[in-house]
């Protein structure tokens, strides 16, 4: 059926600027990293997305290899595209990213131009695309002259097959140097995608400094570090969860009585709150200012419209705050 997107899309979700570019981005952001690859039935797909974007969710986020299998995300949002999306692309920000081991070979993986140039053309073949949004170096490559690989985005920009370019997993230190090689290169680091959740700060320790500092955005990806942060592991591995269902990442081992023990304090806070703890956990990556977009997954429409509903309850207050570092200690 013709998909009619919601007249009330723009009305719940709040638009944030994406450092000190002109680009707005949406609070909560979709990935299409699990739930779109061939083990996920195309009408959930379909739904989600759907979902996502009737609730004011503008920026769709893949990678070369994301799936199962390698391409296969891609590949699916192509005939997405071409179903639901077309009329509605100047609303859409799509972003794809190259950088872990996509075909077999040297030039297949990591940083050089010779890979990077050519995944986005085969990036943008399967998603029916004439261009992305925003482009991404997935990591850093620690044999690759950070100029080249800066000067392939540059040159990605420059050939108008990409907006916007950012990087990803790139540390405080590897990230100032390619902000600079880019802007002397007469391009802008529009952004960067670092993990970020209660279960892993790593970013407070320089980067979201450098990030504030240089004016780059941050799409901040796992904000319920995979599911671990939305309670439904305290009583066993539900069969329709990413663990039960596709542990190629996520694993039964990362569930330690430690983190149940975090989670369960966690859980009352919310509770506290009148919120679910997926709310919580959102509300909480995005209370940084240097954060400009949390960029969840999704399995099914529900957790979309739960995770959306998380924006309109009151900021963390600073009791709550402390009440959170004094649960997530026990971690430490
Ligand atoms: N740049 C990188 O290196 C990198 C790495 C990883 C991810 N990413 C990006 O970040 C995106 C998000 O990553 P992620 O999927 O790990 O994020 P996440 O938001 O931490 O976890 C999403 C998963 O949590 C569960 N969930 C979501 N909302 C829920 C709710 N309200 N209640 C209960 N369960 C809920 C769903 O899993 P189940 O229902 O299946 O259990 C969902 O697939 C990816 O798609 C990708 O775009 C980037």
């Amino acid at each position: 059926m013709t998909y009619i997107p919601s007249k009330a899309r723009y009305d719940a979700m709040e638009y944030r600027r994406c450092g000190k570019s002109g680009l707005m981005l949406p609070a909560i952001s979709l990935g299409l990293w699990h739930n779109f690859g061939n083990i996920t039935p195309f009408s959930t797909q379909q739904a989600v997305l759907r979902t996502a974007f009737d609730h004011g969710i503008t920026h769709f986020d893949l990678a070369n290899n994301y799936g199962p299998p390698y391409g296969e995300a891609e590949r699916n949002f192509g005939i997405h595209m071409q179903r639901d999306w077309r009329p509605h692309r100047d609303e859409l920000i799509l972003s794809t990213k190259a950088g872990y081991d996509m075909w077999p070979g040297p030039y297949g993986n990591w940083g050089s131009k010779k890979y990077l140039i050519a995944s986005l053309d085969q990036s943008l073949k399967r998603m029916n695309l004439d261009y992305v949004d925003i482009f991404y170096h997935h990591r850093p490559d620690p044999n690759t002259p950070i100029e080249e690989t800066m000067g392939a985005l540059d040159q990605i920009v420059r050939s108008g097959k990409a907006l916007y370019v950012g990087i990803s997993n790139y540390n405080a230190e590897q990230t100032e140097a390619a902000i600079r090689t880019l802007r002397a290169l007469g391009t802008p680091m529009l952004i960067h995608q670092p993990n970020y959740s209660m279960l892993n700060r790593t970013i407070e320790r320089g980067l979201t400094d450098v990030l504030t500092r240089e004016g780059v955005g941050c799409m901040a990806f796992g904000p319920l570090a995979g599911g671990r942060l939305t309670g439904k592991y305290q009583n066993g591995i539900p069969r329709d969860s990413r663990i039960g269902h596709d542990p190629r990442y996520l694993k039964p081992e990362a569930l330690t009585p430690g983190l149940h023990a975090c989670i369960e304090k966690l859980e009352r806070i919310a509770a506290a709150r009148g919120q679910a703890l997926a709310q919580m956990a959102l509300q909480w990556t995005l209370r940084s200012s240097a954060v400009t977009s949390a960029l969840i997954g999704a399995s099914r429409p529900e957790q979309i419209e739960q995770n959306v509903a998380a924006l309109a309850f009151p900021a963390l207050s600073a009791g709550e705050l402390a009440q959170i570092d004094q649960a997530l200690a026990c971690l430490e």
